[in-house]
């Protein structure tokens, strides 16, 4: 049986489970190319959440305080993997994984204030080893839900051993706010099939339009305070 045969069938379950137990090296030749993706993505993971914290460090001495509240970073797991790929109908191949799934790698940075996004995000795609495959800025363009975050899809260059291996991570830019909803937003549809419903996406909206209008105030308060823009 062909190698790349036995890859596409095993399902990702199987696969983290083949690890412990014995196995043939047939098996274990076949799988070593999708570890070696992964391993690739967690390493481009890597270099863009560093890349955010000495962003961070910077902009915490410039202005005396932390534009960034917390970053996460999350690798898409086997399962999704697998679940997206079928579902977009590409060929579950290791090629048509890295091809064609731009976001395997997942940096989110929760922001204190809106502006911080767009300081974040400019400084981050002003570096020389940084390209910008997409954005989409759901900020100025809410989506009708209300979700509000800008994604950026960029691809940076990894250094291994002997050769140099260019990667794309997705990032997300948020808001402790616009994370906050986003949270409960996938909480309150979690497994529930839920039919459109002009009622539902009518409150979501208003609870991100409340969000957003509390980040605007607060980012306008810090500005009266620290920054002098306005009489107190
Ligand atoms: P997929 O990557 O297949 O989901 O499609 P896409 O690339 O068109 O998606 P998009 O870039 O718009 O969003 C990708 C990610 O953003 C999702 O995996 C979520 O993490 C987040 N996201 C997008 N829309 C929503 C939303 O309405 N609610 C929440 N909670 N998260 C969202
Ligand atoms: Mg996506």
């Amino acid at each position: 049986m062909e190698p790349e045969y036995l890859y596409n069938r095993l399902t990702v379950h199987f696969l983290e489970q083949l690890q412990n137990q014995k196995i043939s090296s047939m098996v274990r030749k076949s799988i070593q190319p999708y570890k070696e993706l992964m391993s690739y993505y967690s390493c481009a993971m890597m270099e863009v959440e560093m890349k955010f914290k000495v962003l961070s460090e910077e902009l915490s001495m410039r202005d005396d305080r932390n534009p960034i509240e917390s970053i996460r970073t999350r690798l898409k797991t086997p399962q999704s993997i697998r679940e997206k790929m079928v579902r977009k109908g590409y060929p579950l191949t290791v090629e048509s994984i890295e091809e064609n799934l731009h976001d395997i790698a997942g940096v989110r940075v929760i922001c204190s204030f809106p502006s911080d996004i767009y300081t974040l995000a400019e400084a981050l795609l002003k570096q020389d080893d940084v390209r910008m495959i997409e954005k989409k800025d759901y900020i100025k363009h809410p989506k009708a839900n209300g979700y509000r975050s800008l994604h950026l899809i960029v691809e940076i260059p990894i250094f291994l051993h002997d050769h140099k291996k260019t990667m794309k991570v997705e990032v997300q830019l948020r808001t402790i706010s616009m994370d906050w909803w986003a949270s409960l937003e996938q909480t309150i549809r979690y497994k529930k099939d839920l039919p459109d419903s002009d009622f539902i996406e009518k409150e979501l909206n208003e609870c991100a339009e409340m969000g957003a209008a509390m980040d605007a105030r607060m980012e306008r308060l810090y500005g009266m305070v620290w920054e002098g823009n306005r009489d107190l």
